[in-house]
């Protein structure tokens, strides 16, 4: 009976580990944050990420049991982000589980980035369970530094992109609007800290895509006008403001978030809704997307921060599940820049 799992996540810039317990509890999850060291370049530096996720997994992975209260021994099983990734940085994840799985016996599984983020929702603590009612199918918005699709989620395993950006995700214009306005990296919550000060309606930035029937989003043209706008301004009139040109900047990202996921919610007749990934910290996000279900009555789960941006439990409960189900990856497992063929299936509206 495959019931505790240990998880690794060093797929981007966070190192993450976690125990999570059959059916989804999370019994910790402990992380080393890089973006101090990565602030200087204004950018995630991806060899400096993989030589920090070296010196911080083996300590994390000794805190994760601790605070979990069990030992090695006490595994059944290792679950690892193989893909899609920094190669470098997967790498070290990947060359440490399947050391681990080797030495203990335990069975192995590499888990989809994505599919972590959109099966967050199902995570548990002391302080949070999704709501009782909460099931498939559903369709749910993942938007990040590095992907913002929406998806119809059928089962585990049976997921549909049926919606995308066509260049740049969200959380990336969100970083580099807050380096133009020098609000140091990443910029996303910077951003939303300033916009609670500001007025949504000050300046007008475009909605990309918006008008268009089909669940396609392009926020490149936003970049590109807010790079415009503050070429136009003097540093001073941009430094007395910054929270209107924030405020104007998010209610742009956010008004055509939340159109593409009603429109996703009309075309696939649904009435549960998940947005997960680290954009959904955003506050403004947050309270739209609440209000916008309130009125539709969806259902509407929003993970926790803890599980919204990258963290171990996530990749924890796809890896505990896929287990379950009997899978298994054998030690030639490789990481991978990008997603398998099977584990998306895309198919847009
Ligand atoms: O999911 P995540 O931790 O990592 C990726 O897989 O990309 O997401 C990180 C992204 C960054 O672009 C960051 O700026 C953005 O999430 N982010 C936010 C906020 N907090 C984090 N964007 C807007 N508002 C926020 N409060
Ligand atoms: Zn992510």
């Amino acid at each position: 009976m495959i019931k505790n799992i240990l998880a690794l996540e060093t797929s981007c810039d966070d190192t993450s580990v976690a125990v999570v317990q059959d059916p989804g509890c999370v019994l910790s999850v402990v992380s080393a944050n890089q973006d101090a060291v990565h602030a200087p370049f204004g950018g995630v530096v991806p060899e400096i990420a993989s030589r920090n996720h070296s010196l911080h997994i083996l300590p994390l992975i000794q805190r994760a049991l601790l605070q979990a209260k069990i030992s090695m021994e006490d595994l059944h099983g290792i679950a690892v982000t193989n893909r899609p990734g920094l190669i470098g940085s997967l790498i070290v994840g990947v060359s440490v589980a399947k050391t681990l799985a080797q030495v203990k016996n335990l069975p192995l599984i590499g888990v989809n980035h994505l599919e972590g983020h959109i099966l967050a929702p199902f995570l548990s603590d002391d302080s949070w369970a999704p709501p009782g009612n909460f099931k498939f199918p559903f369709v749910a918005l993942a938007v990040s530094g590095g992907h913002t699709s929406l998806y119809r989620v059928d089962d585990i395993g049976k997921y549909t992109i049926i919606g995308r950006t066509k260049d740049d995700a969200a959380g990336e214009v969100f970083d580099k609007f807050g380096k133009m306005l020098g609000l140091g990296f990443p910029g996303g919550a910077q951003v939303d800290r300033w916009a609670q000060k500001g007025n949504p309606e000050a300046f007008e930035f475009p909605r990309g895509l918006i008008k268009e029937e089909n669940l396609m989003m392009s926020f490149s043209g936003l970049k590109s006008a807010a790079h415009r706008l503050l070429q136009s301004m003097s540093a001073d009139e941009i430094e007395n403001k910054k929270a209107d040109l924030c405020a104007s900047f998010q209610e742009s990202v956010v008004e055509v978030l939340l159109h593409k996921l009603q429109m996703a919610v009309d075309l696939e007749n649904l009435d549960t809704v998940v947005i997960t990934g680290g954009v959904c910290a955003n506050s403004r996000l947050r309270s739209a997307a609440q209000a916008w279900a309130a009125q539709e009555g969806l259902l509407l789960v929003m993970p926790p921060m803890r599980y919204c941006t990258d963290n171990a439990a996530m990749i924890g409960y796809a890896g505990l599940k896929r287990l379950q189900n009997g899978e298994r990856f054998q030690m030639d497992m490789g990481p991978s820049p990008s997603s398998s063929p099977g584990d998306l299936k895309e198919s847009l509206k």
